[in-house]
């Protein structure tokens, strides 16, 4: 008989007599539907069973820190901190850019900040801050020559990293800028926010 013109279980029967899978791919995406189907039931039933153990959420909470103020910033001078602590690779930059910039705040949201960690292998960017024309870079990294462009998110420009430079989230409240999150990962940890 042709196998096309088998039925499920006569299908499945031929399959253990000669030892060997004889699903058509059609078939095998049918009975693997099913069988997703009954493991997301089975996980949303055991969710809900009496006693089942109750797992408490972690959740990290950046700090609110405040970082500078807009009376002290002049366009294109760099203003160092730490954040989202003073622990390994906390180092970052605050700049007035003096144009407008992706996650910049203040009234021309030119304000911008960043880790000075170069996100290849952890070469410092201390001092390496650049205006051209209209664009700003951060860069080039003294170990491998990257640079990353702080008007975009701090994207690769050009270099060996290959992941943007983490952008320090602000807020503006009166004349105070802080600092309240990270965007990226900060060269050398696991997590930004390290556990005490
Ligand atoms: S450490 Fe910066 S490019 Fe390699």
């Amino acid at each position: 008989m042709n196998s096309t013109n088998l039925s499920k279980e006569e299908k499945q029967q031929e399959a253990k007599t000669h030892g060997k899978c004889m699903l058509s791919r059609r078939d095998f995406l049918i009975y693997s539907g099913a069988a997703s189907a009954t493991t997301i039931v089975s996980v949303s039933l055991f969710s809900g069973a009496v006693g089942a153990a109750e797992i408490p959420a972690r959740i990290s909470k950046y700090p609110r820190k405040k970082i500078g103020t807009l009376s002290q910033l002049k366009d294109n001078q760099v203003v160092d901190f730490n954040y989202p602590d003073n622990g390994l690779n906390s180092q970052g930059m605050l700049v007035k850019a003096a144009i407008e910039c992706g996650g910049g705040v203040g009234k021309d949201k030119d304000i911008v900040a960043f880790s000075y960690m170069c996100t290849h292998k952890g070469g410092p960017l201390n001092g390496s801050y650049k205006v051209t024309g209209e664009h700003r870079t951060v860069g080039q990294c003294p170990l491998h020559l990257s640079t990353f462009d702080i008007r975009r998110h701090g994207i690769i420009v050009s270099g060996q990293a290959y992941e943007s430079l983490p952008q320090i989230l602000l807020e503006v409240d009166g004349n105070d800028i802080y600092a309240v999150g990270i965007m990226g990962l900060l060269f050398g940890r696991n997590e930004n926010i390290m556990a005490v």
